[in-house]
């Protein structure tokens, strides 16, 4: 089939670089020159495992190609996937900008062809507010006219950042909204080769997929606040949120996944997801009072692990000031580059506000957060090197490479050896005998003897 993506992004890339591995003939639009220039010798202007590889496999094998010309994208595809940005205003509304912008492109590209074309299926798969994709085809038939054929479908990308590429080849299941049988025919086709594992494509009503994609990532924010707001009463009572997690996941109909306390999540999915579900409830007067207070609970999860840290240096934050605050880990989660909403960002800004000179390290996100911070942060490649006469160290991102750091080293280069860990990587009883003070979540902090 041939197949255009629009964007190349985490989703547009690896959708556009896993289904020419099956031997669809796609191209990868962008607006975006130098990303299209990268791609073009073969190199992955994002960090994701696994993913440069199957890039110059099948740009070697002439089934991979991108460009900047919105004619070349779109004339000869049979689907187009909208995989462009969707980002929370200031409002924390949908800006659906680069979504119009695509479709207003598209049916530049349907009008020139004219009525004779075949008509071309327009695949919505960025996450939008439920309605969204029914607009897009509104919007586009208002443009082209009523003579010119072409379908829309919503098909909803359920892959993590980091695991992307096995997530997208093997998928937990394949979500689809359409509204008419060939083209529900078409994407059973496509997807064929991803679900012989026997893992299931539900086709469904255009609203419905759109929902799926909202219900999911919503679902998800929910665990990380609710084990959030455990944590913070285990600290409250004197509990230890390790030990709860075990007794409570144990439970079958609980289980364990995506139950970790820390420092709240991050992303461009997950805060964004939330905020449109409160956006939709409140048009809608169907108020989402529960994702609401996942959200309050996310955003509050930052300020208390910030608040521990005032409270360590005397309890005002203007004793940051001339504090040497290490971070270790930037990323909003390991395995990726991807900073936006990054916790680490948050705290980063907060102590450099109150006057804290912060160094930051993370194995791949340097350059972005170098780009991000600017002179809020001194960016060091070497994590070791941001702990130089460090009064504390903070750790954000729960990369292997903290788990088990040279903890002699550790104590020798910082200048008191305080730990401030947001991912719960240490037991604190080792940390203490290490010589650490040691501040974690959910747990009782240890101090050093
Ligand atoms: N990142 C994830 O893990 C993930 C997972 C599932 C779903 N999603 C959803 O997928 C969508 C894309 O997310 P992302 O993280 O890949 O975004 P991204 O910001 O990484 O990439 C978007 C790309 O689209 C390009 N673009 C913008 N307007 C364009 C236009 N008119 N024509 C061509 N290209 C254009 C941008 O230059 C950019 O390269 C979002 O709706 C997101 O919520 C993301």
């Amino acid at each position: 089939m041939r197949l255009t993506m629009v964007g190349t992004g985490y989703v547009g890339l690896v959708t556009g670089v896993c289904f020419s591995n099956t031997g669809n003939h796609v191209t990868c639009l962008d607006v975006d020159p130098r990303k299209i220039e990268t791609l073009k010798r073969g190199r992955c202007p994002i960090y994701e495992p696994g993913l440069e590889e199957l890039l110059e496999r099948n740009i070697a094998a002439k089934r991979l190609h991108f460009t900047l010309d919105r004619n070349e994208a779109y004339r000869e595809a049979e689907m187009i996937f909208i995989c462009v940005g969707t980002p929370s205003d200031e409002r924390g509304h949908t800006d659906l900008r680069f979504v119009h912008q695509a479709a207003d492109d598209i049916a530049a590209v349907l009008m020139a062809l004219g009525a004779a074309q075949k008509a071309k299926t327009i695949v919505m798969k960025s996450t939008v507010p439920v309605g969204t994709t029914l607009a897009l085809r509104d919007r586009i038939r208002s443009r082209v006219g009523p003579t010119i054929p072409f379908h829309v479908a919503d098909n909803p990308e359920f892959l993590k950042e980091g695991d992307a590429i096995s997530d997208f080849n093997k998928p937990d299941r394949v979500v689809v909204g359409v509204e008419d049988e060939p083209t529900a025919q078409a994407f059973r086709d496509l997807y064929d080769p991803f679900v012989r594992n026997g893992h299931p494509i539900f086709i469904m009503d255009v609203l419905s997929a759109e929902m799926v994609k909202y219900a999911a990532n919503n679902f998800l924010a929910t665990k990380i606040s609710f084990i959030n707001e455990m944590a913070n009463l285990c600290e409250a009572y004197g509990a230890d949120i390790n030990r709860v997690r075990e007794g409570m996941c144990s439970d079958k109909r609980i289980g364990n996944a995506f139950l970790y306390p820390g420092l709240g999540y991050g992303g461009s999915c997950f805060p964004k997801d939330t905020l449109a579900c409160i956006m939709m409830g409140d048009k809608s007067g169907m108020e989402a009072s529960l994702s609401k207070a996942v959200h309050a609970v996310n955003q509050r999860q930052r300020d208390r692990f910030f608040d521990k840290i005032v409270a360590h240096f005397g309890g005002k934050p203007t004793a940051l000031q001339g504090k040497r605050i290490a971070f270790w880990g930037i990323a909003f989660k390991p395995k990726t580059d991807d900073i936006r909403e990054a916790p680490a960002l948050t705290l980063i800004r907060k102590a450099a506000g109150f006057g804290a000179t912060c160094i930051a390290s993370d194995p791949v996100a340097n350059a972005n957060a170098r780009e991000d911070l600017g002179p809020a942060a001194a960016i060091v490649d070497d994590m070791y090197q941001a702990l130089e006469s460090a009064d504390a160290l903070v750790i954000s991102t729960d990369w292997d490479e903290f788990k088990s750091p040279d903890f002699n080293k550790v104590k020798g280069l910082m200048k008191s050896p305080v730990i401030f860990d947001g991912r719960n990587l240490y037991r604190p009883a080792a940390m203490r005998q290490a010589g650490f003070t040691y501040y974690s979540v959910g747990r009782a902090p240890v101090k050093a003897g």
